[in-house]
Formats: structure tokens, C-alpha cells, sequence
């Protein structure tokens, strides 16, 4: 433990406390250390818990005062996209959601058909390829892997996709920016390959950004839809930088004027309205939550080195690049000699993490480590997979 200031307690986590939550991450399995599902450890931002105090405390649960028109958490949103990321954009042309996830699968319900191929990264986050699959439409995949030559250490080979397009083409592009599980951040020259290509095969791009806020200088966030605003969708959340996902609140701006009136079309309720909790923590993080972020940030720059180190010292032969972006470490277990799935044999040595070959075939052999927590419980995490 460093003696670096911890104002908001990040090096101070202790198991007893974690192990009392009742989230998913701690909540199934109180007996290993977790280390699985994309939770951070650490309690939220004050600004949001005092946000939602307040609300509790009005004793208000009744219809918002947004009603019917989009909540204060938009307007953040679009407010942070134009300070944050230079990107400016009007409520007008956005939607709330619930989820990430929600918004991804909208887009495709009004662009796509079933059978129509869907251009999916590998290794891919899960419900990607989960939503692919179950939406009947056809998986495209593009292999990532890893390579000396870029500064994230992975590269996407997209001069491969124009063959396989030109004879059997796609509707869209799913994009993962930054990365998970791979943490590659896709900077400018590679956004304006990426939009080249849409613009060649004609493709949607649906831009998942939700670990945007979470890269690590000197890398930089872009949105592609600086880029390619007509044929973008984007959609974020609050939910990974500032630890809120069970609040379920996502934004999605969609750049396409005639998908964005197909979406509107639809009857008003069938998509749902954001819960005012959800709706309140968006906006209280997006509006004060950044000395929160940037401290955590600090940490998370310590802790993905460590927990490269920690993996080259204890699961010799294990193959780590330090990621671009976000608290998740894609390991290749396969030198390990563990099959297929290692996490299993994680799990009974004591750590939960992910199982790698639910990210496609190129996760067979590789598990997925959220090194969102202390130093000290990162260090136990590493030695209980060695075993
Ligand atoms: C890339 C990505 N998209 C979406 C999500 C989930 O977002 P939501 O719960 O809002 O669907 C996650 C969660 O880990 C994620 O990593």
C-alpha cells in the first residue's frame, strides 16, 4: 500500500465489507475473491449518494418533473459530450434507455433484419454476441490480436473485412469503444479507417462507449460519431466510470435522421421511461462527479500495471498486455495448460473471474480479471489463481 493520499478510501476496501454487499459480484459467492462481472469495488461517488439521499429524503416518489420530456441526466450527458469529448449534440436527437445493452438492441430492431450480418470485434464483450445470436442476425466476426507494433498492444486487422463484406455483405458495424475485454483505445487514424469502411459497405455503426470515460492518458477517447455523424449511433452511460450499473439509466444518440424517426415511431411506453434514481445518479455523476473520476483513474493506473506484474509473477508463462482502457485484464491462460476455460479451475483455487470462452472463440483458453479493487485484495486475488 502506497502513502499516496486515499481521500475516497479505494486502498482501504476490506473483505468483511465487500462480502457483506448484496450485489451480483459479491453477493453469489461470498466464499472466493471476486474478481469476475465489470463492478468496481469501491462505494460510489459521494456526489451520487448524496444525490440520491436528497431524493429519498423529499419523500417524493411521485411522476418526476421531467414527465414526459427527457430527464436532467440527458442534458448532462449532452453537456459533458461537448466539454469532454468536443462533440456537440442536441437532446432532440437522443433517447433515454435503461441499459447499454437496451439501446444496442433497438438500433438493430429498426436497421436490420433477421439473417443480416452484424460485424462483431473479437474477442467480444458477451451480450454482444449474445444479442447477435438471439436477434436471429448473422455474426461477423473481426479477430483482434495482439501486436507489439500498437500502443494498446492489440490490432483489429480492417483491410480483412473488405473481402469478406464485398461477398457476403453486413448492415452494421457493432463497435466496442474503448474495448472490453482487450482495453484497446481506437484512436483517430483507426476511427477514420473504421469510417471508411461503413462508408464503403454502407454500414451503421453502433458505438458502445460506456467504458469511454474510462481511458488512460495519453490515450483519448473520440467518439466516432465526430467522425461519421450520419451513420452513428452512440450510446453511453454513467454506470462503468462511476460504479452505478444496477441504477440502469443509458443515453443513446442516434445520428441517422431516418432510423432516429423509425425509433420515435414506436409507441412511447414500449421502450420505457428512465427510473428518476437512475435518471438522478447520471446526472449528479456526469454534472460533479470528475474529482471522483479522476482520482479513481489514478488508482486504476497503478492498479493495471500491478496487476501485470502480479500475473507475470505468479502465473509465469501467462500471457497480460497492460490495457489502454478500463479495470479489466484479458489474460491468455492457454501456456497455463488450464482448457478451455480456466476460470474454473480459478474458481476452485479461490478467485472468481471471467470465463474467457464466453467472448467467442478467440477466448477459449483466456479468462477476463477486474482489477477495480485495492492493491492488497488484487495481490490475493493473483495468488489464489496460482493456486
Ligand atoms: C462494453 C459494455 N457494454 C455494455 C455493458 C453493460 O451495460 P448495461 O448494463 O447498461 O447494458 C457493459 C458492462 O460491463 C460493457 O462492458
Amino acid at each position: 500500500m502506497s502513502d499516496a493520499p486515499d481521500p475516497y478510501g479505494f486502498e482501504s476496501l476490506s473483505l468483511e465489507w465487500l462480502r457483506a454487499k448484496p450485489g451480483t459480484k459479491w453477493g453469489q459467492n461470498r466464499d472466493v475473491l471476486n474478481a469476475w462481472v465489470a463492478d468496481m469495488d469501491f462505494p460510489p461517488p459521494p456526489v451520487v449518494t448524496d444525490a440520491l439521499r436528497g431524493l429519498l429524503d423529499s419523500g417524493d416518489f411521485g411522476y418526476p418533473v421531467w414527465g414526459l420530456e427527457h430527464s436532467p441526466a440527458l442534458d448532462a450527458f449532452v453537456a459533458r459530450s461537448a466539454a469532454r469529448y468536443g462533440w456537440h449534440i442536441t437532446p432532440d436527437d437522443c433517447r433515454e434507455l435503461n441499459d447499454v445493452t437496451q439501446g444496442i438492441q433497438i438500433a438493430l430492431e429498426h436497421h436490420t433484419v433477421p439473417g443480416d450480418g452484424v460485424v462483431v470485434l473479437q474477442p467480444s464483450y458477451p451480450p454482444f454476441l449474445r444479442t447477435v445470436r438471439e436477434m436471429g442476425r448473422r455474426l461477423v466476426p473481426l479477430n483482434g490480436e495482439r501486436s507489439a507494433e500498437s500502443a494498446s498492444g492489440w490490432m483489429f486487422d480492417w483491410d480483412s473485412l473488405d473481402p469478406v463484406l464485398a461477398i457476403a455483405p453486413a448492415k452494421v458495424l457493432l463497435l466496442c469503444h474503448p474495448h472490453n475485454p482487450t482495453g484497446h483505445v481506437f484512436d483517430e487514424p483507426e476511427l477514420r479507417r473504421i469510417v471508411a469502411l461503413a462508408e464503403q459497405h454502407d454500414l451503421l455503426i453502433i458505438s458502445d462507449e460506456i467504458h469511454a470515460d474510462l481511458t488512460f492518458a495519453p490515450n483519448r477517447h473520440m467518439p466516432i460519431a465526430l467522425f461519421a455523424p450520419e451513420r452513428t449511433v452512440t450510446i453511453q452511460a454513467a454506470s462503468k466510470t462511476f460504479n452505478l450499473a444496477g441504477l440502469r439509466y443509458a443515453a443513446m444518440h442516434i445520428g441517422p435522421e431516418a432510423l432516429r424517426e423509425r425509433v420515435n415511431a414506436v409507441a412511447d411506453h414500449l421502450y420505457g421511461e428512465p427510473n428518476m434514481f437512475g435518471a438522478e445518479a447520471a446526472r449528479a455523476a456526469w454534472t460533479d462527479g470528475d474529482p471522483w473520476l479522476d482520482a479513481v483513474m489514478a488508482h486504476l493506473d497503478a492498479q493495471r500495471h500491478l496487476a501485470v506484474e502480479l500475473v507475470c509473477e505468479h502465473l509465469p508463462g501467462a500471457v497480460a498486455t497492460v490495457p489502454s482502457s478500463t479495470y479489466l485484464l484479458w489474460i491468455d491462460c492457454r501456456p497455463l495448460g488450464l482448457g478451455d476455460d480456466p476460470s474454473e479451475e480459478f474458481l476452485r483455487r479461490g478467485a472468481r473471474v471471467n470465463e474467457g470462452p464466453e467472448f467467442g472463440e478467440l477466448g477459449v483458453g483466456h479468462t477476463r480479471l477486474n482489477f477495480a479493487t485495492s492493491s492488497a485484495i488484487l495481490r490475493q486475488i493473483v495468488q489464489r489463481m496460482a493456486g
